[in-house]
């Protein structure tokens, strides 16, 4: 999408809003439920922006729901754009470049990953440290966007700040939360025995299909970022049995309500954090 088409669509949202988000959330598979807690939604599909098309994969809802959560105003896409469904670097990252600029500072991105490294069994938050770009290629590559840095440093691109917030509210609620590696490939196969053994030893912590583009355009755009994965399964050839989007889906929902209340306390609490490092 070009920057007019990008600023028609944030116009066209824009419109819908009743008040500015300060937080951009991405929900995962399966995590859709956490838009149950939102306040005075405004709910449509991302079609009703012009520009873009719909998200086809069972489970991703493709919708925008805007509103309060935890009385802070936020902007929910439910559901995402995946580059194993074909669609352009440029489509798969819009929602966040329209994200930032209705006016969110803050992209907080969740996932569901498989776990690679010992001890991330199903059900296990992991916080993600830093991650693994396996798409061998940028979303920014091309021409510079308006508002978007060439060269973004990707040190610290999950911002050490709002994950040690998040690390205090998971111990207040007594939630156990883990931190990692996030590896992202394009899927759409999960990955063979032999990709999860050189995925340990590259340093991945936990295994997807998403994130990566979205969090990259994300600092481009200087917004920070939070990042959360669901562990829905072991990665292949750590469990018994085959991968299946069903069961992943399955353990996605159940794990989802308990992301759903740490993420839902991270945001009303948002105010604790420490200023931008
Ligand atoms: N691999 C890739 N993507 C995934 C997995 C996995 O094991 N689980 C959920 N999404």
């Amino acid at each position: 999408m070009s920057d007019d088409a990008l600023d028609a669509a944030a116009s066209s949202l824009g419109d819908r809003l009743h008040e500015p988000p300060e937080i951009f959330i991405v929900l995962g598979s399966g995590l859709g439920g956490v838009t149950d807690a939102v306040e005075a939604a405004v709910s449509f599909p991302f079609t009703e922006i012009p520009g873009l098309p719909p998200s086809a994969v069972e489970g991703h809802a493709g919708r925008f729901v805007a509103g309060r959560l935890g009385g802070r105003p936020v902007l929910i896409q439910s559901g995402r754009y995946h580059a194993y469904e074909g669609h352009p670097r440029d489509v798969i990252v819009a929602p966040v470049r329209i994200a930032h600029r209705v006016g969110a500072e803050s992209l907080l991105v969740t996932n569901a990953a498989g776990g690679i490294r010992e001890g991330l069994a199903p059900g296990t938050i992991v916080a993600i440290r830093d991650h693994l770009n396996l798409h061998f290629v940028s979303p920014l590559r091309g021409r510079v966007r308006a508002g978007e840095i060439r060269f973004p440093s990707m040190t610290e691109a999950y911002a050490p700040a709002l994950r040690a917030h998040a690390r205090r509210i998971a111990a207040e609620l007594e939630i156990p939360l883990e931190e990692g590696v996030y590896a992202s490939l394009a899927g759409p196969t999960y990955e063979t025995p032999a990709e999860v053994r050189m995925l340990r030893t590259l340093g991945a912590d936990t295994v997807g299909m998403s994130t990566v583009p979205e969090v990259i355009v994300a600092r481009a755009r200087s917004m920070r970022v939070l990042g959360f994965s669901l562990v829905t399964n072991l990665a292949a050839g750590l469990g018994e049995g085959r991968l299946d989007h069903a069961e992943v889906m399955e353990e996605g929902r159940k794990g989802g309500r308990v992301l759903g209340r740490l993420l839902r306390e991270v945001v009303r609490r948002w105010n604790e954090i420490g200023a931008p490092a």
